[in-house]
Formats: structure tokens, C-alpha cells, sequence
């Protein structure tokens, strides 16, 4: 029988006194959808850094068609036709599409000067093999994150790489997009390449990959074909024991008196002229203890809104806004912060995380630089206790720099620096995005208890089954307009679908 085209020995990975990977054995066939799962801090990316040569094993061995391939930095592993896309975006910021989808593989005339046209042209063609509708002269910076997760995956075809390794490719994407990615998916298999493909969606999962494997406790507890497995028996597997899921007590809010946050025919200008008002003549009112719901497809306006809320556009702007009844101006983040609307962004490696600083740091960050005397260490170290807790944040210490904690974990720290504010308004925008199901499963009920203790929620996620998990109420968005709004509990999911694609 012909070597795999991949196979990892015995990888063994510490930072520092923290075991990560403790024997870890993975294996990739050619033309296989291969998934890696585990909860949040199990060592997925670790162990797919090691493959892409950014971080050396302790000790273990990596083979590629059978032969021993020591992988000792990224060109190496380039070289041996491996392609990683981050779990964090890494686009040149100040690059075009183009440029960034053939960057360190540009073609060149004679072998020096960069072929622009012939440049132009390959990306082009890549994000037309992608599905991806891009001008190829935009500027990365104008992306958002659909979009450059998107361009990130072109540059890997663009590559012709062996073996694709996705870091999460879909949690950013609409659900048009996903069935894009994963069409590729199944071309690129056709061609013999091997893709790992980490991903929290076990639908996803099982809508896409031949085998399953999942790492718990730096170890693999499973390696299975997807067809003889099921969702549920994966999860156990992350775990370790049965997973309870809380369900949605959903008592039926009371809505009468003033609302928390009222918004009259708000707009949004598009960021250039010409182009189409990202939001036009949205209202809506959302209560004391209410969860809202934000529906919509990719480009519907769920973020724009959300970021109007948090002030983030300025005088771009326009609409009345009230908070109890009182009429208040959202034209700088300052001043939505000092009104109580806290949010906790869906682009946490642009908008949201400091990387060099501490975990601490990061969580309270938001505190007015005169409570932070010397009493704010000790102080601040208690109250991240709590907030690990509560949310079940990994992390070996607070004073360790936010980079080393694991995706997921990260994201918990900068929901914590929300709640640190005490918002009434508590704006979430694809908070569990990166999550596992475990902590999933946290977050919901953290969400429901702030509600139920009188925070008012607005929720934008891509991920319908969590509008139907914790909103009260949902507001759908089409292309930047507001259809009435609904109770979560008259429609159905497909319903819902059916609305926002219509
Ligand atoms: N650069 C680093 N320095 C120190 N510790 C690190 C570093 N990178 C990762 N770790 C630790 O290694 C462990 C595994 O992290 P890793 O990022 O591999 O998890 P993951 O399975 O990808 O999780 P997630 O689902 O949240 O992305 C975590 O405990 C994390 O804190
Ligand atoms: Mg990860």
C-alpha cells in the first residue's frame, strides 16, 4: 500500500511548563477532507503550526509520501507543498486583492519584474475558482473579514499546495459561501490535494470531511470515517464525559415601558459616493432583558448596524437614537461607551485584541486610566479569576501575553472586557465565532442570565441555530433594510432562511 501523503509521529509540543501535544499521531491521505477537532485549547493550531514549520515538535517525525520531511521553517514547508490559512487573518493590509492573493509567488517578466497584468490575471482566476465576486484592485484594508479569509484561501490555490490547512475558513463566512468553500473542497480533492480542515460546526464537519480526528488533553482520542461516527459521539470524544446542554428557558418577555435603546430611520451612507447605503431606514426598539436577534446574509448589514450602535461611524451616520427615552447623539465610540452600549466585535484580530499586552491587560482595557493606581494589579487579578470562571477561559496565567492563548479563549477575554463595563446595551456581533461547543454552551447561558438580570442584547451571527437559541425577538436585514420584526419562536429556521435569501 502507497505511504499517506501526510504522516505526523509521536509529536510532542510544551510552551514552557505547558504540555500541549503529548504524543500526537495524524495522518492525511491524498484526496481527503481531513477533520481536526477538539475544544478550544486541545493544541489543533499547535499542532498545525508545527506542519507549516512555524513552531518546532519537541520531539516526533513528519512524513510526506513516506519519506522523512523535517519541516524547520515556513519556507520549508512551503516548499513541501503545504499551505496553512490562519485562524487570524494575515492579509497586507496596504496591498490590493491581487497582490495579496499571488504575494511570494508573484509571476515576473525575465524572472525579476513584477507581471502586473499577469498578476491581475491569476488572482482573478483563483477567486473565480473560489466563487468570489472581489475587485482585484481594491485595497485589503477595505475587506472585511468574509472577504480577506476569502482572498487568503485564493492565495493557497494561487500556491497549487499539496496540503491545505484550514484554520476555521467558515466561521466568517455566509452560508452562500460555505457551500462555495466546501465545493472547492471536493474539486481540490479530485486533484489528489489533502485538506485538514479545523472547524467548531459539526455540520459543517459532517457535511464535508471523509475522516474525523479529534485531540483532547494534547492526545488523539479519535480517528474515525466521518460515515461511521456522529455528531454527538465526536463531542463526547472533546470532552471526555456527556455534554448537557441548558436548554433556552424561554419564558415570554414582558415588553411595556420605555425602551432601553430606541433607533428612528437610521441610515448609513456607503464609505465611498456612488457606492449603496450600507443601511437604509432602519428602527427598532429593544427592551430591558431583551435579546434581539440580527438576521441576515453576508452583506445584509448586521455589522454596520451593530458598529452605528457603538458609534464606530461617526457622523456617517444619521438617525435619533434614545437610551430610557433620552435622546442621545452615537457619533464617536467614547460616547456610546459612556451611554452604556459596550460591543464586543466580530474582528477580534483587527479591532479586538492587543497582542502585546497580558491577558489582563487586554480584559480590562476599557477601565478610565484613573482607577488604574497601584491597587489595580491585585484588584484586577481578582476580578479575572472571576470572569475565567464564569467564562471558562484556558490560560495558564492573567500576566502571559494575549497571543498565547488559544483562538477561543481569546475571544472569551474580550467578551469578559465587555461585560468589565457593565453595559445596558450589550452589542455582540459573531460572539461565539471560533468557540467550542462546550463553551458554546456557556456563552448561551451567560447571555440569557445577563438578559434575564436586565441587560439588553443585540445579537449578529451568521449562525441561525443561535438566533433560535437565545434571542427573543429577531429583526431580519436585507441588503441593508430592515423587514419587521419577528418573535424567534413563530417561525422556523427555514423559514427564516427563505426571508432573509428572498
Ligand atoms: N505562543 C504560545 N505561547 C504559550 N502558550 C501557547 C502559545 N500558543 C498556544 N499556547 C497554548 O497551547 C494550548 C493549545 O493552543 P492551540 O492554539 O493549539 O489550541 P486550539 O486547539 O487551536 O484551540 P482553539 O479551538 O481555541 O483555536 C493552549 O493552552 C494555549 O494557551
Ligand atoms: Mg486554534
Amino acid at each position: 500500500m502507497a505511504p499517506p501523503l501526510l504522516r505526523m509521529h509521536g509529536i510532542h509540543h510544551a510552551f514552557g511548563a505547558n504540555q500541549v501535544l503529548t504524543g500526537v499521531d495524524f495522518e492525511l491521505r491524498a484526496g481527503e477532507v481531513h477533520a481536526l477537532l477538539g475544544l478550544n485549547g486541545a493544541g489543533k493550531s499547535t499542532l498545525m503550526k508545527i506542519l507549516a514549520g512555524a513552531l518546532r515538535p519537541d520531539r516526533g517525525t513528519i512524513q510526506i509520501d513516506g519519506q522523512d520531511t523535517p519541516l524547520r521553517s515556513p519556507r520549508e514547508a512551503q516548499a513541501a507543498g503545504i499551505t496553512m490559512i490562519h485562524q487570524e487573518l494575515r492579509l497586507a493590509m496596504d496591498l490590493s486583492v491581487a497582490a495579496n492573493v499571488v504575494l511570494g509567488a508573484e509571476p515576473r517578466r525575465r524572472g525579476i519584474f513584477l507581471d502586473r497584468p499577469a498578476a491581475r490575471l491569476a488572482a482573478a482566476d483563483a477567486l473565480e475558482r473560489l466563487g468570489v465576486h472581489l475587485d482585484a484592485d481594491r485595497p485589503a484594508e477595505t475587506l472585511r473579514v468574509g472577504e480577506q479569509q476569502a482572498v487568503e484561501i485564493a492565495r493557497a490555490l494561487h500556491r497549487s499546495s499539496r496540503i491545505l490547512v484550514m484554520d476555521e475558513p467558515t466561521s466568517a463566512l455566509s452560508d452562500r459561501e460555505v457551500s462555495g468553500l466546501f465545493e472547492l473542497m471536493r474539486k481540490l480533492k479530485r486533484e489528489g490535494v489533502g485538506v485538514i480542515f479545523i472547524s467548531h460546526r459539526l455540520a459543517e464537519v459532517f457535511a464535508v470531511a471523509d475522516r474525523v480526528t479529534v485531540l483532547r488533553a494534547g492526545q488523539v482520542a479519535l480517528t474515525v470515517e466521518a460515515a461511521r461516527t456522529s455528531p454527538e459521539a465526536v463531542v463526547q470524544a472533546m470532552v471526555g464525559k456527556e455534554l448537557v446542554s441548558a436548554s433556552h428557558g424561554s419564558t415570554p418577555r414582558k415588553r411595556s415601558g420605555v425602551p432601553r435603546l430606541e433607533v428612528q430611520n437610521l441610515f448609513l451612507a456607503a464609505p465611498v459616493t456612488g457606492g449603496r447605503d450600507r443601511l437604509t431606514d432602519i428602527s427598532l426598539a429593544l427592551f430591558p432583558g431583551e435579546v434581539l436577534g440580527l438576521a441576515g446574509l453576508m452583506g445584509a448589514g448586521r455589522t454596520e448596524l451593530v458598529e452605528c450602535l457603538a458609534g464606530q461611524h461617526g457622523k456617517r451616520m444619521q438617525g435619533f437614537v434614545r437610551i430610557d427615552g433620552r435622546p442621545i447623539r452615537l457619533d464617536s465610540i467614547r460616547g456610546a461607551q459612556r451611554m452604556g452600549i459596550a460591543l464586543v466585535t466580530e474582528d477580534r484580530a483587527r479591532l479586538g485584541v492587543i497582542p502585546d499586552q497580558t491577558v489582563r491587560e487586554n480584559l480590562f482595557l476599557s477601565r478610565p486610566r484613573a482607577i488604574r493606581g497601584w491597587l489595580r494589579q491585585s484588584e484586577e487579578r481578582r476580578a479575572y479569576e472571576t470572569r475565567r470562571e464564569e467564562l471558562g477561559i484556558v490560560a495558564a496565567h492573567p500576566e502571559l501575553s494575549i497571543g498565547s492563548l488559544s483562538g477561543g479563549n481569546q475571544q472569551k477575554v474580550l467578551l469578559a472586557r465587555a461585560l468589565e463595563s457593565q453595559p445596558r446595551v450589550l452589542l455582540l456581533d459573531e460572539p461565539t465565532r471560533g468557540i467550542d461547543p462546550k463553551a458554546k454552551e456557556d456563552i448561551y447561558t451567560l447571555i440569557r442570565t445577563l438578559a434575564d438580570a436586565g441587560t439588553s442584547i443585540i445579537l449578529a451571527t451568521s449562525e441561525l441555530s443561535e438566533l433560535f437559541r437565545v434571542a427573543d425577538r429577531l429583526l431580519p436585514l436585507r441588503q441593508g433594510r430592515a423587514l419587521p420584526t419577528i418573535e424567534a419562536a413563530s417561525l422556523s429556521e427555514r423559514e427564516l432562511l427563505a426571508m432573509l435569501a428572498a
